[in-house]
């Protein structure tokens, strides 16, 4: 996982991208600077919305050689990480909420020979032992309710973000500490503040008309 240099990575999503050119937004967002591209998927039933599925992420992979983020907004996701690995994703994040054993969930991905990474909903407590950072390669800690681009932050989530980053700190670890929604130049001084290291980011980079400035506000 590149780092770039004040090792704040930035990672569009494209559920916000203009679909119909979608080949030139992602090589787009590539030049303009981001480290990884994030890959929204849901299932209109963990969350009220239907996006990308495996073939769409087989189309981007043809696209681009960037690392592939793919969040997955799914039930039962564990009957569904080989399909994703194999589309090309290079690190799937799980909801803990849709899984009884996130450490069996890692250790699945992992056995793909790709990243793994879970993601806590806004109102999720932090319920995880400080030792399953020793496997994860990310935490994602959602600072909208997922569903939708274009949503407002909720600044409730900070506490949880400072927690997470004491934990991942304190053990020593290599965890990235992700966090997506309603990310802009507003608010990501203080996700990074409070110590997430990549952010993503959908409206304030492809609703915005200079990719390159956007991603290069966002990094502060
Ligand atoms: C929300 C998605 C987010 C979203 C980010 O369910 O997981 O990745 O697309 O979009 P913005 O940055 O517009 O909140
Ligand atoms: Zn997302």
């Amino acid at each position: 996982m590149n780092k770039s240099a004040n090792n704040v990575l930035i990672s569009p999503s494209i559920i916000a991208a203009d679909f119909s050119r979608i080949a030139e937004e992602i090589k787009a967002v590539e030049q303009a600077g981001a480290d990884w591209l994030h890959l929204d998927v849901m299932d209109g039933h963990f969350v009220p919305n239907l996006t990308i599925g495996p073939d769409f992420i087989k189309a981007v992979r043809k696209c681009t050689g960037m690392f592939l983020d793919a969040h997955l907004m799914i039930s039962n996701p564990l009957d569904y990480l080989q399909v994703y690995a194999e589309a090309g994703a290079d690190l799937l994040v799980v909801h803990v909420e849709t899984v009884a054993d996130p450490r069996k969930a890692i250790d699945d991905i992992h056995a793909l020979g790709i990243k793994a990474g879970v993601v806590f909903n806004p109102e999720t407590p932090l319920n995880l032992p400080a030792e399953i950072f020793a496997a994860l390669d990310v935490f994602l800690v959602m600072s909208v309710h997922p569903g939708f681009y274009g949503q407002k932050f909720i600044s409730d989530v900070l506490p949880k973000l400072r927690a997470v980053r004491k934990m991942i700190d304190a053990g020593g670890y290599q965890t990235r500490l992700q966090i997506d929604g309603g990310i802009d130049p507003q608010t990501a001084p203080r996700a990074i503040a409070a110590g997430a290291d990549v952010l993503v980011a959908g409206s304030a980079i492809f609703k915005s008309p200079d990719y390159a400035a956007a991603i290069k506000a966002l990094r502060g």
